[in-house]
């Protein structure tokens, strides 16, 4: 593995401090420093340090959360070479895939592993994660239809679960209306058809938390690799 992914992926420093700490000096390989980001490293052989500390050798596998833009598509191939989250996460894509996934337009938490059985379980219905969404809708829904949004309301994949649903704000003009909603299926659109059957599209989407995993101020565009504690923590 290329020595600026091994000390990234460790989690100890951004991949673009990593890669100026090694041309700087500050890594050795075995006790030699090595200038060359690119340089090969033998997991379990090789001894790394990175400003002195020792770098552990990698688990095999990788948690980290990305906040998606909007105008990325979750997929890790595009045929009409359309921008993929995988570009956001491009040194670290050829072991990584999305768990899940946030439409086009969404924006927000997204993650990702190569460990697929931590992708199969957060997925499975019966774990029942729950996701949070803050969701911007055109108007103001009334209270009947904050009401029905929370039983359940009808969509073409079927009837929602029950939801929690919460009215933030209601913009000066009354154009729009803002609110968090927390639900546990993943159905396809399935808040932007929730929002729609009850008569106010949304206009913009941004998934802020998966259990106990939020977002917090990580810049859009930008990712970080998960804790130990957050990784067992949504899958003690
Ligand atoms: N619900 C949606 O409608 N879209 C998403 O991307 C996620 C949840």
């Amino acid at each position: 593995m290329r020595l600026e992914k091994y000390i990234a992926t460790s989690g100890i420093a951004s991949r673009r401090s990593v890669k100026k700490s090694i041309q700087a000096g500050f890594v050795t390989v075995n006790g030699e420093p090595v200038l060359v980001p690119g340089h090969p490293v033998n997991i379990g052989i090789d001894a790394v340090e990175f400003e002195g500390k020792r770098v552990e050798p990698l688990s095999e596998h990788i948690y980290l959360m990305l906040n998606k833009p909007a105008g990325y598509l979750t997929t890790r191939r595009d045929e009409r070479r359309r921008p993929t989250v995988m570009d956001l996460v491009a040194d670290l894509s050829d072991t990584l895939y999305p768990v899940g996934r946030l439409d086009l337009e969404t924006e927000g938490l997204l993650l990702f592993t190569n460990d697929g059985d931590f992708a199969y379980r957060l997925l499975h219905p019966s774990h029942e994660v729950e996701k949070i969404y803050l969701v911007w809708v055109k108007g103001v829904p009334s209270d009947d239809a904050v009401q029905r949004l929370r039983q359940g309301v009808t969509i073409p994949s079927g009837t929602t679960a029950p939801a929690k649903v919460k009215r933030l704000k209601v913009s000066k003009d009354s154009a729009t209306t803002k609110f968090e909603i927390v639900i546990h299926e993943g159905k396809k659109r399935q808040v932007r058809l929730m929002f729609k059957a009850v008569g106010h599209p949304v206009i913009r989407l941004k998934r802020v938390r998966i259990g106990n995993l939020r977002l917090g101020n990580l810049p859009s565009g930008g990712y970080r690799f998960l804790t130990s504690a957050e990784i067992s923590e949504l899958m003690p």
